[in-house]
């Protein structure tokens, strides 16, 4: 890919963040399936929508459905899952729009790798952090069940590992607070973030 060359477009990250009156980031939700990141993920956009803010959410189901659809979840399946909406976090980012991720995400190495790819400064991780018991109880989608009964393979956290983040950002413990106090956290985290300071 040597002779590639990068085009420079004249309207830069800058001018759109000015454009838009934002200062966009990203905000990483990571957690087992049915922890929650996509019900937390959705009303925190809700609300920085309601505010004002151009915001987009990137979320693992929905993605896995167009951009995705050929990738599975073994360990090469979701790296390169990660790998390109990191990617696509990244042009978000220099279109200024503030964007969420909600992806199970379950290796370090690879919110590392996305972490850089949109630069560190940029990345705001939440670690919704759900025990696999309970995960296992709401069960939501029945996958739980499907995998204890050996009908699918490589479940987060039944036969495929999951990696806690070791230094997020935030951190929610659902069984301990309420969805509203969960939303107040991270909105209150992503206020002062936001703001456009004259750069
Ligand atoms: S990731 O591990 O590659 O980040 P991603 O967030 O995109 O996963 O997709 C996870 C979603 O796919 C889950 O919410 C669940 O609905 C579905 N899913 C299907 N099979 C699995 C599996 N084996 N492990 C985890 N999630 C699965």
């Amino acid at each position: 890919m040597n002779e590639l060359v990068w085009h420079k477009s004249t309207i830069n990250q800058k001018n759109r963040n000015k454009l838009l009156n934002q200062k966009p980031f990203v905000l990483w939700f990571t957690g087992l399936s049915a922890s929650g990141k996509s019900t937390l993920s959705n009303i925190v956009e809700h609300k920085m929508h309601n505010m004002n803010y151009k915001t987009y959410l990137l979320d693992g189901d929905n993605v896995r459905h167009g951009l995705n659809n050929d990738l599975g979840f073994d360990e090469a399946s979701r790296v390169e899952n990660i790998r390109r909406v990191g990617e696509v976090a990244k042009l978000f980012l220099d279109a200024g729009v503030v964007t969420f991720a909600a992806f199970v995400s379950p290796y370090l190495k690879d919110r590392e790798n996305t972490k850089d790819i949109v630069g560190a400064q940029n990345f705001v991780e939440v670690y919704v952090n759900t025990s696999i018991e309970e995960c296992e109880r709401r069960d939501v989608k029945g996958l739980y069940k499907k995998a204890r009964a050996g009908e699918i393979k490589n479940m987060t956290g039944i036969d495929a590992p999951y990696e806690p983040p070791i230094h997020p950002d935030i951190e929610i413990v659902t069984e301990k607070m309420t969805i509203e106090k969960s939303v107040k956290q991270i909105v209150k985290y992503i206020k002062n973030k936001i703001t456009l300071k004259n750069e």
